[in-house]
């Protein structure tokens, strides 16, 4: 060997066991297989750091992007559409490799029919739509100075627009209440009582269409895509494995955090990434976390907002609504008083919470209701025949006439799963009240030597896309970088 080389050699060997010792490969532990924890799993990986264990409570991955066989593709249980294509980081990382589908969901208008048959005037609603929109989300300059609920701003707002527009005053009202269920589905909200009229401008924006779809494939499309350089991170999920208290080490230098399973397992680790729901954590971080979390976070997982939304796919023989009219999106279900009265109180009641029906894209023969509102754990308690039922007899009523049973049908029931306890986060009226921002839930908990051990991500930890699946991506990566960053 010559000397150049020898030294050359030499150096080398220097450089490997110089990173050794630097990269220490921590184990790292990752609660949760949804988007968030898969994309900290990704850029930890990329980055070398393989001591990987992620534990899943369900059966399966991908959390509350769930597509599920039906007539004759996938279709969304959980995330269905990319909202807006500029800085997405779900877009940007299929662009050029992914051909989209499209709803026309965005500035559309529903056909609107009224539960007692009458023929509305749709100009004049289309013009209240407009109205609606605008106050929505075309305001912000006034809306973000009201310390109020989004509720308050807009009905005073909306009323005067239907009073210029001399609209009736029955309408008026019906309008109100299908906006207010329009909201309730954006945020996942009970009420729109409950979304802060302020906070409710501050969420970020991405630019583009808003309604892009997966076609026959679904969002879990967007899984492979994700981890297709990486397949490894697939041996690193442990499915039904639910973790059922993180013992963390606050007071102490050098000890490890030990995650307990429902099985009674028990692992050691460096880091945890915990990426349950927010929902998961209002309802749980009690018992999970020991000691208790310090009372910033829990005062931020207690007020932040976090509800529901639900969906019901029926599949026909053969579409009766007018898929071929090129603008036609949906049936707006407008509910008269009388009718509304007529419903409360009957098995029936939960059908008020149904906003409307839509056709879905690539699915010719499949209608898809969306619902959220006050009667949501009603409708996820309802068994499926009746759902059917429920469902045919509100299509009847709408269309007026009679109509052939769907051959499939599928529902959601997120609430009453014990893993998510719900569908996305929203900002509260509350978190208006207590200060409280996405980012208050990103709170690291460090042991008494500044060591990051247990990290938060999750949809609602993302500081700009909150609620959403880019959200979600984000916070995985935000949450990998830290750790990244500490071994620097
Ligand atoms: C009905 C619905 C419609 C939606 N529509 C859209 C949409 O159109 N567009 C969009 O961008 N976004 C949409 N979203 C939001 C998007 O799906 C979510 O923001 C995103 O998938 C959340 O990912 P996550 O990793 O934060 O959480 P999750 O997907 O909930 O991942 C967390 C994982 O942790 C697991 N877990 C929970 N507790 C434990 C425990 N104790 N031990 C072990 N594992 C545990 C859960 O099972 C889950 O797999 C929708 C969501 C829902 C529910
Ligand atoms: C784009 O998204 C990133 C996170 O992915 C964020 O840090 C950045 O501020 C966003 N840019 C704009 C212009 O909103
Ligand atoms: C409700 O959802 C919309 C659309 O995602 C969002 O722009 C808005 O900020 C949300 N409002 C609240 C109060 O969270
Ligand atoms: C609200 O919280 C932020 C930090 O999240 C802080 O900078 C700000 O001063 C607080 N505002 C009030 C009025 O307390």
């Amino acid at each position: 060997m010559s000397r150049k080389i020898s030294i050359l050699v030499i150096v080398a060997l220097i450089t490997v066991i110089n990173a050794k010792s630097l990269k220490k490969n921590p184990k790292i532990i990752i609660v949760g297989a949804g988007l968030s924890g898969l994309s900290a799993a990704v850029r930890l990986i990329e980055n070398g750091y393989d001591d990987i264990l992620i534990l899943e409570a369900e059966n399966r991955i991908g959390g509350r992007i769930h597509s599920v066989k039906f007539s004759d593709g996938f279709v969304d249980l959980g995330g269905q559409w990319v909202h807006g294509e500029k800085n997405n980081s779900v877009y940007e990382m299929v662009d050029g490799k992914y051909d989209f589908g499209e709803t026309g969901f965005d500035n559309y208008y529903p056909t609107f029919m009224q539960s007692d048959g009458a023929t509305l005037d749709q100009e004049m609603c289309q013009k209240l739509g407009d109205s609606a929109f605008k106050i929505l989300f075309s305001s912000y300059d006034e809306m973000s100075k009201f310390q109020g609920s989004v509720d308050e701003f807009f009905k005073s707002a909306f009323k005067k627009e239907a009073l210029r527009a001399k609209a009736d005053y029955s309408l008026t009202n019906e309008m109100i209440d299908f906006y207010e269920k329009e909201m309730n589905i954006w945020n996942g909200s009970m009420t729109w009582k409950d979304l802060s009229a302020p906070l409710h401008c501050i969420s970020g924006h991405n630019a583009g269409i808003q309604h892009l779809t997966w076609k026959r494939d679904g969002f879990k499309k967007f899984i492979d895509f994700l981890i297709q350089d990486n397949q490894e991170v697939l041996d690193k999920i442990m499915l039904n494995k639910k973790v059922v208290n993180i013992q963390w080490t606050k007071n102490y230098e050098n000890k490890l955090p030990i995650v307990t399973t429902a099985d009674g397992y028990k692992y050691f680790a460096d880091h945890i990434i915990f990426t349950g729901s927010l929902g998961v954590l209002k309802d749980q971080h009690r018992t999970l976390f020991s000691p208790q979390l310090p009372i910033t976070l829990r005062r931020a997982i207690e007020n932040m907002g976090y509800g529901v939304i639900g969906k019901v796919f029926l599949e026909f023989d053969q579409s009766f609504w007018p898929i071929n009219e090129k603008n036609w999106v949906a049936y707006g279900f407008l509910w008269t008083k009388e009718d509304m009265k007529e419903l409360k109180g009957t098995k029936r009641e939960w059908l008020l919470d149904v906003q409307a029906f839509a056709k879905v894209d690539a699915f010719p023969n499949v209608l898809e209701a969306l619902l959220a509102g006050r009667h949501m754990k009603e409708f996820e308690t309802i068994p499926d025949e009746q759902i059917i039922d429920d469902t045919m007899w509100l299509l009847e009523k709408f269309l007026q006439k009679q109509l052939p049973r769907p051959n499939s049908m599928t529902r959601t029931k997120w609430l009453t799963n014990p893993n998510y306890m719900g569908s996305y986060s929203f900002n509260s009226v509350n978190a208006w009240k207590f200060n409280i921002s996405t980012k208050d839930l990103q709170e690291t908990l460090f042991n008494l030597k500044k060591k990051p051990e247990i990290l938060f991500a999750g949809e609602h930890t993302d500081e700009l896309y909150s609620s959403n699946a880019h959200g979600a991506v984000n916070s995985g990566y935000r949450a990998a970088d830290e750790l990244l960053k500490y071994y620097l």
